[in-house]
């Protein structure tokens, strides 16, 4: 699109752009706000709805992780312009890949709906012989009947989902949050769905240490994603974003399937005891 991407930090209460540092990087030629409600934490919609009226400017919101998750009471997603979710296989539910993207705004429905299907209009595979005229450019993101059938099915999993993730994370919660070296991040169950449970340590060292410790035990974890700055396409100095940075380097993710039951819950919590002990 010749869009080119400028970064801002994350705050540290909730890791979503911090509204402060991303004000300050809009120019004139900024079109769009992508925020992240980065594992379901909502960032504050109302502060940034405003400013990007203002400004004139669209939100995009990426709430991948967010389902299940609100803002005074509106689903997440459902404020920006445009909300996307991803229904991969790791996520609250799932159809294999893919995802959805919302919209209340008509052109831009139309427009996503010609981009996934090479560029074709809606409706025009109807009549055989409009159906070959593309009049756009456009590109094969379809998502199959068979995904949709599985996300159907899936769909019907979701309460119950929504809240087994909560439970799970205030287990976490309880069971952890004395641990000196571990911390979480505040909360509030009554709004969000955590897709995943996460948790801080003090520094990378003592994180790899933690998951070496529980590999042995046979405990799988994850580490937080790399911060955008430091990949290849957008490599860029450490020093404009120190929360991405340090968050990214000490964050990780503690087994949070549906499937675990409370006694597995307190198997890890008691094995990452033991690892501070
Ligand atoms: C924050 C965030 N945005 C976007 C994506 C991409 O979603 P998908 O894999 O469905 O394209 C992910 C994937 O996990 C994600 O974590």
């Amino acid at each position: 699109t010749g869009a080119k991407p400028v970064l801002a930090d994350i705050e540290k209460n909730a890791l979503n752009l911090d509204l402060n540092k991303m004000s300050k990087s809009v120019s004139k030629k900024t079109k769009a706000i992508m925020p992240v409600d980065f594992n379901g934490r909502p960032i504050d919609m109302k502060v940034l709805r405003e400013f990007a009226d203002k400004k004139g400017i669209m939100l995009i919101e990426d709430a991948a992780h967010a389902i299940g998750c609100y803002y005074n009471k509106r689903h997440v997603g459902t404020i920006s312009d445009v909300g996307i979710f991803s229904f991969s296989t790791p996520k609250i539910i799932t159809t294999g890949q893919g995802g959805m993207i919302v919209t209340n705004d008509k052109q831009i429905y139309e427009r996503a709906m010609a981009l996934k299907d090479f560029g074709r209009e809606i409706g025009v595979k109807k009549q055989m012989e409009k159906s070959f005229s593309h009049s756009t450019i456009g590109y094969n993101f379809k998502f199959t009947e068979f995904q949709a059938a599985v996300g159907i099915a899936q769909m019907r999993k979701l309460q119950k989902r929504i809240l087994k993730k909560r439970m799970m994370f205030k287990k976490y919660v309880d069971l952890l949050s004395n641990v000196k070296g571990i911390e979480f991040l505040k909360t509030n169950l009554k709004n969000v769905t955590p897709w995943m449970v996460d948790i801080f340590l003090k520094s990378s060292v003592e994180r790899t240490q933690l998951i070496k410790y529980l590999e042995k035990k046979q405990i799988g974890t994850r580490i937080y994603y790399p911060p955008i700055h430091r990949l290849k396409p957008y490599r860029d100095t450490d020093q404009e974003y120190k929360q991405a940075s340090s968050f990214s380097d000490r964050g990780l993710w503690l087994p949070s399937s549906v499937t675990l039951t409370d006694k597995q819950i307190r198997i890890v919590c008691n094995e990452i005891k033991q690892f501070f002990k």
